[in-house]
């Protein structure tokens, strides 16, 4: 397996100050990191982000991208656009989205598709709500979800990045256990592994209260290949910790 990944999504949080501070604590900080790093802005700040970032081992990330190309589409920001600043990865599906802004399934499809186009990696997330959980279809949710994603890019699916999230997880301090995860993580690969023969090179990240106390156990598992961060990419020492237990 390739170097873990960690990404850093700061969901509406920041400030030019704020980002000026935690980039510098973090570029203070990081060293040689022994995964790969990332933080996902919000987008009115990645032009600012463009520039802290140079030179350092942090690349950039968008937390959204349209799912069109160009032209009528008022307050939507093209894949094209985000590549002019530096942009390496974009999230798509975040469950929040999914749930506020009513993105369905063939539209985190069609983003991930625009994204990949633009030389983008897309970083698809997919997950089940709690009362799904219960009712024990998570493995159908998630399935489902990633599906939509192989169907519209076919072979290009090696080039995405997958982050399993389940929602009852997101910013709740209620973290899924690494054997809950690893069960999770397990079903996505081999659903990947069906889909392309490069399945390997698919990073599955895990999201969802990870934090500096349970990183390391989590990404210890087999097939959790790195974490996407909220709330504790917010404050540098922790960030910094989990990067640091995402050994190869
Ligand atoms: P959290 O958020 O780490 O604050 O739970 C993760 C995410 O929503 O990506």
């Amino acid at each position: 397996m390739s170097r873990k990944l960690i990404v850093g999504n700061w969901k509406m949080n920041g400030s030019l100050s704020g980002n000026e501070a935690l980039v510098r604590d973090l570029s203070g900080g990081i060293g040689e990191p022994v995964c790969d790093v990332a933080v996902c802005a919000p987008s009115i700040y990645l032009a600012q982000l463009h520039g802290l970032l140079e030179g350092s081992r942090i690349e950039l990330g968008a937390q959204d991208v349209s799912m069109h190309e160009g032209g009528a589409y008022t307050g939507e920001i093209s894949a094209g656009m985000l590549k002019d600043y530096g942009v390496r990865y974009a999230i798509v599906g975040h469950s929040e989205r999914r749930q506020h802004q009513g993105e369905s399934d063939v539209h985190v499809a069609l983003k991930a598709k625009r994204a990949l186009a633009a030389g983008i990696t897309p970083i698809v997330c997919v997950g089940e709500t709690l009362r799904e959980r219960e009712a024990g279809m998570t493995e159908f949710i998630v399935k489902r979800q990633l599906s939509a994603v192989i169907h519209l890019n076919g072979h290009c699916i090696s080039e995405i990045v997958v982050a399993y999230e389940p929602v009852w997880a997101i910013g709740t301090g209620q973290t899924a256990t690494p054997e809950q995860a690893q069960n999770v993580h397990a079903v996505l690969r081999t659903q990947i592994r069906a889909a392309t023969e490069h399945a390997d090179r698919v990073r599955i990240l895990y999201g969802g209260s990870m934090n500096a106390s349970n990183a390391a156990e989590l990404l210890s598992q087999r097939d959790i290949d790195g974490g996407l961060i909220g709330g504790a990419s917010l404050k540098a020492a922790d960030f910094l910790k989990i990067i640091a237990a995402a050994k190869a």
